[in-house]
């Protein structure tokens, strides 16, 4: 079967690893992809928010299924599309997909289902929301409803803070994401992310993951979409994962078939670990990046044909294994990232270092110039995983991979995973 991976990021690269090395693959594309992909699939050149386009390459290479990576095109309704048309689709619906593209849908679907999560209120009057945070108290959380890659968010310690944070966003700091915003209580606790297969009411769980968000050792600086992650998560354990399953996962599915919007693809829940228990933080409506970089290498089965079954409503018989070991990814970002950035500076090296199952480069941003020398494109441009029997083993051989790469714009957080 020829298929297309829709996005350009690592977790794009880790789909396009996974998936070029099944049997049933016979031929893989990606659009637009990057020079990472380009080592397993054919890229198209095209833009993700063309489906006309997407549909007449899929019809031109004979492809039979899309797996999308990114939310823009799910929220966008891109699954919905391709189903039109007959072609199989990785990935929610655009309705299912809103509770990644609309804060307050996730936050009121949860109310309504008694999923364990804050307190929260939306507003578009600043008023009205400065009033809502004498009511919760000064350390508060103020949110973009809509889609701001991953910047959206505001964790306020002060009344000022918070007051700042909803007049920026009112007055348009996200554009329209912050048309509307939600105001939460600050809750605390370790954070974890649940990655489940959901097809309507079958949830399949699969892995869980910590990401590393903050630009900074020592979870300092500003938030970014991730510096690095591990899978599973330390926290993991499976009086956890049936919490999780039962209190958060299995109530989604259902509610998601009772609103007549079920749930099909990755799902992907941001959740505290607090004190009365796991509450969502977030849902996302695919993999996390950098998630998939760690998610992925630990995943014995065949995706391909995880992917399959799923999509023909047969997931339940599916045999989803995962190894015990520990995978760990470092982020190697732009100085500069989450900000401006310098853009093209050349990266030595990336290409020659030995590869295996067990460490592996996932390019981001990078691109190539007219000498064919890799440079970088992007913020977050690649990511280095290593597979190893515990967290100490995995850091040591990712963070031995990234001393070999030369690449002086780049900067890396070097505490990931250090427990
Ligand atoms: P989000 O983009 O919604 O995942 O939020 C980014 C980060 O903000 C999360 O990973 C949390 O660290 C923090 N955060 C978001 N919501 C809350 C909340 N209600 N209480 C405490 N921290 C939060
Ligand atoms: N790493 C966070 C995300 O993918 O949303």
């Amino acid at each position: 079967m020829n298929v297309l991976i829709i996005g350009s990021g690592g977790r794009e690269h880790a789909l396009a690893h996974n998936i070029s090395a099944s049997q049933a693959c016979s031929h893989l594309f990606a659009a637009p992809g990057n020079p990472g992909i380009s080592q397993f699939a054919t890229c198209l050149k095209l833009s993700i928010d063309d489906h006309d386009t997407i549909i007449r390459k899929c019809r031109e290479h004979d492809i039979k299924l899309v797996v999308i990576g990114p939310e823009m095109p799910l929220v966008a309704g891109l699954a919905d599309v391709l189903r039109k048309n007959n072609i199989l689709a990785f990935g929610p619906s655009a309705s299912a997909a809103k509770l990644e593209g609309s804060k307050f849908f996730a936050r009121d679907f949860c109310r309504r289902y008694q999923i364990p999560q804050p307190k929260f209120a939306r507003f578009t009057n600043s008023q009205k929301a400065k009033e809502f945070v004498e009511n919760i108290g000064p350390e508060c959380v103020v949110k973009a409803d809509g889609l701001a890659a991953g910047k959206g968010v505001v964790v306020c310690r002060t009344k000022r803070q918070a007051c700042e944070a909803i007049d920026m966003m009112l007055a348009g700091g996200f554009g329209d994401a912050s048309k509307t915003i939600i105001v939460e209580e600050c809750i605390s606790g370790p954070e974890l992310s649940a990655f489940a297969l959901i097809d309507s009411e079958v949830v399949t769980w699969l892995a869980s993951a910590r990401d590393h968000k903050r630009a900074f050792d020592g979870d300092t600086g500003p938030n970014t979409g991730g510096m690095g992650a591990v899978s599973p998560s330390p926290e993991e354990s499976i009086i956890l994962r049936d919490k999780i399953m039962n209190t958060i996962l299995t109530p989604l599915a259902k509610g998601m078939v009772l609103d007549g919007t079920p749930y099909t693809g990755i799902l992907y829940a941001g959740l505290m670990l607090t004190n009365t228990g796991p509450q969502v933080i977030e849902f996302n409506c695919r993999f996390g990046d950098p998630e998939a970089q760690v998610i992925l290498p630990r995943l014995e089965s065949d995706l391909l044909d995880l992917i399959l079954l799923h999509c023909s409503h047969k997931q339940e018989s599916a045999l989803v294994n995962f190894s015990d070991d520990i995978a760990i990814t470092v982020v190697m970002a732009n100085k500069g990232y989450p900000g401006n950035y310098k853009k093209d500076s050349i990266i030595t090296n990336i290409d020659n270092i030995p590869l295996n199952a067990e460490s592996f480069i996932y390019h981001s941003g990078t691109g190539t110039n007219q000498r064919g020398q890799i440079i970088a494109k992007g913020g977050r441009v690649f990511s280095v995983t290593a597979v190893a029997k515990s967290y100490e083993e995995a850091r040591f051989k990712a963070y031995e991979t990234i001393l070999k790469i030369q690449w002086d714009n780049g900067f890396y957080r070097t505490d990931i995973a250090s427990y």
